[in-house]
């Protein structure tokens, strides 16, 4: 999927035109989060990005996106390109879709889809898929899905995963498949969530995660993509996501 070569060979076929026909959003040069068009335009998602982000995905024979509305992000494997903050001594790279900040005991249920190619490693250091972002008290992730050491995980920063024993799978269980997320999520201090991950083709749960308690204060969202450190030795990423819906309750 998203390589040029892929790309080459799939154009014999008649969804050349509908592959090329995607647009660039960002090409990450900007070393910056350069933000998308905002909720209105995009439904219930805003989207930002340091890397390369496209609207449209380039399928692969191999393994096929089952991804109807897609988007696809790339992020280089080079520690000094796609940078959020080109001066950073912590330097990150970033493509998130997100929801608008919800109020406190507010509850909504989101489903996503998420494919991960097996062209992307994982390092020792954070590589968060999807988080739940809040921006009340200290801010910062509360529960997010994290890809490292070749795994990937639940980390549940509130309560204290990995620690109390969050669910994890092998990375090589995730990749090159397209997954289905499902979140049901009460915000704020008396909170909860329903979080669980299944493979789109069979229906498997790969990883399925509950919580109850504090799930964030004053304005909190649903942020799913690719953001990591980027470190040397790391390789490229390469994902895609959509077919995103959200409900409030
Ligand atoms: C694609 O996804 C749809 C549901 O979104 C599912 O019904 C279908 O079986 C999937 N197809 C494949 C080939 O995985």
């Amino acid at each position: 999927m998203l390589n040029t070569l892929t790309l080459t060979a799939f154009c014999v076929s008649a969804l050349c035109a509908l592959a090329s026909a995607r647009t660039q959003l960002t090409d990450g040069t900007a070393g910056k989060i350069i933000e998308g068009p905002g909720f209105t335009t995009m439904g219930a998602l805003q989207w930002q990005s340091s890397g390369v982000l496209w609207d449209g995905c380039t399928d692969s024979a191999a393994h096929p996106i089952n991804i109807s509305t897609c988007f696809a992000l790339q992020l280089s494997a080079d520690p000094t390109k796609n940078l959020q903050d080109d001066s950073s001594d912590s330097p990150r790279q970033r493509i998130e879709f997100l929801t608008a900040g919800a109020a406190d005991g507010t509850s909504w249920s989101y489903q996503w889809k998420y494919y991960l190619s097996s062209q992307t490693g994982t390092t020792n250091h954070f590589f968060h898929l999807m988080q739940i972002l809040t921006r009340g008290g200290s801010g910062g992730p509360v529960i997010t899905l994290n890809a490292a050491a070749g795994k990937v995980a639940i980390q549940d920063t509130v309560r204290g995963c990995p620690a109390a024993g969050c669910p994890s799978i092998a990375l090589n269980e995730f990749t090159d498949r397209t997954t289905t997320h499902s979140m049901t999520v009460t915000y704020g201090p008396s909170g909860s969530v329903k979080y669980t991950v299944k493979d789109s083709a069979t229906s498997k749960t790969l990883l399925t995660y509950s919580a109850t308690g504090s799930m964030g204060t004053e304005s909190t969202s649903l942020k799913f993509g690719t953001y990591r450190l980027a470190v040397a030795g790391m390789t490229v990423s390469l994902a895609a996501v959509g077919d995103f819906s959200e409900k409030k309750l």
